[in-house]
């Protein structure tokens, strides 16, 4: 795989020429310039878009995942290739290629691409952590926003531009979650992103995407009135955003808060900002171990927060994190303690759908 090397400068004058790219499995080149994504001819009418995240080694390697994909998402986002650590390896490199296959694979199968994320506390390079100075951080972030989003304008019509910006008890706004980023700009970092991000791309819509604000207790209570508080603040200075992304990375354990994630829908909706569900899965590790009750288990706390949130507002996408049980992140934190695989996602490690791929079909089939 071919490492492109560029001077900021050299390569921002040279993005549209980009090189080829090989697209998974069938060996064809395409054109990097012929980004445009065609959406999905659909026959199904006026229904919400369902996607899940991608990862390009996987893609690349599994015929079968890769069908799986093609079948069943207008959507992707790719896993870890669009983030600073996949992209960055040094301060003076770009490494696109694992983004290009994922965008190359989408626009031959006619799947609109999510872009995950411009300006995170994580997955960022050692070498960042070096950024000495308030004229560093911004010059690195402005750099980079707009090397990156100019690669695949028309390509990405949706990005997480910000993402988990607060802490996970935050007090107000202010709290925001340690970063390069917010060390060296302060909470200026956001309108930054923010502004750069639309500079680049007009057309792009915007997205801030947070977790953790679904459920009853204090911690996500507070979270929900700090998110409140945040938004209104990029509102009140004219900071351009078009929606919140809740990632409703559902716990079993956990109960949804059906009047605060609805006070919350009806204020975000207030502020004239779209809502997308954007990763979405369901962490199994307290559930019951047999197969069949958990996947009932799991597809009923997905069908009770997507109905809270249809309550109030029509998603513009449901995307889940990951699309099979053979490719998700639960795992490496939340184990079962029996020892049985997890089982967050709409289809199985087998690729077999699960009640919970009935779900989101239901409910994005909803006028
Ligand atoms: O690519 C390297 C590989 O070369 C190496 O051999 C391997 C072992 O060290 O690591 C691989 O990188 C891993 C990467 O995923 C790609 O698989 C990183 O270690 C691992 O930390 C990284 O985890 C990802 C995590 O974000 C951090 O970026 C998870 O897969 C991904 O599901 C998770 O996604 C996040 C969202 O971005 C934000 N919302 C929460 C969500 C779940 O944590």
């Amino acid at each position: 795989m071919s490492i492109e090397t560029h001077s900021r400068r050299g390569f921002l004058a040279g993005t549209a020429s980009a090189a080829a790219l090989t697209v998974f499995g069938t060996g064809q080149l395409s054109a990097m310039s012929a980004f445009a994504t065609p959406s999905k001819p659909s026959a199904e009418g006026n229904f919400i878009p369902y996607g899940a995240a991608v990862r390009s080694d996987a893609l690349a390697a599994d015929q079968s995942y890769r069908e799986a994909v093609i079948a069943d998402c207008q959507l992707v986002v790719p896993e870890s290739e669009l983030k600073w650590l996949e992209l960055r390896p040094t301060p003076d490199q770009y490494r696109f290629e694992k983004a290009d296959a994922i965008v190359d694979f989408a626009r031959q199968n006619g799947i609109q691409v999510r872009g995950h994320t411009l300006a995170w506390y994580g997955a960022l390079p050692k070498w960042t952590e070096q950024i000495a100075t308030h004229a560093d951080a911004e010059r690195e972030l402005i750099d980079h926003i707009e090397t990156v989003v100019s690669r695949y304008k028309g390509a990405i019509p949706s990005w997480d531009v910000i993402n988990e910006p607060l802490v996970d008890w935050p007090e107000s706004a202010a709290s925001l979650r340690p970063s390069i980023w917010a060390k060296r700009l302060g909470p200026d970092y956001l309108r930054i992103a923010l502004e750069t991000t639309a500079a680049v791309d007009s057309d792009a819509r915007l997205v801030l995407n947070e977790y953790d604000v679904e459920y009853a207790g204090e911690r996500f209570s507070a979270k929900r009135s700090a998110l409140l508080q945040l938004l209104r603040s990029l509102r009140d200075r004219n900071v351009p955003l078009h929606a919140v992304g809740l990632q409703a990375h559902l716990f079993a354990s956990r109960t949804i808060d059906r009047d605060g994630l609805q006070a919350l829908l009806t204020e975000i909706k207030a502020l004239d900002l779209d809502v997308w569900i954007t990763e979405l899965d369901v962490i199994d590790r307290d559930l019951p171990g047999e197969i069949h009750e958990r996947d009932k288990l799991v597809a009923d706390l997905a069908d009770q927060f997507l109905q809270t949130v249809y309550e109030v507002v029509r998603p513009k996408a449901v995307l889940t994190w990951g699309l099979s049980d053979r490719y998700t992140w639960v795992p490496i934190y939340f184990k079962r303690r029996d020892g049985m695989p997890n089982r967050p996602l709409p289809l199985d490690a087998e690729l077999r759908r699960k009640p919970l791929f009935d779900v989101i079909d239901e409910f994005r089939h909803k006028a």
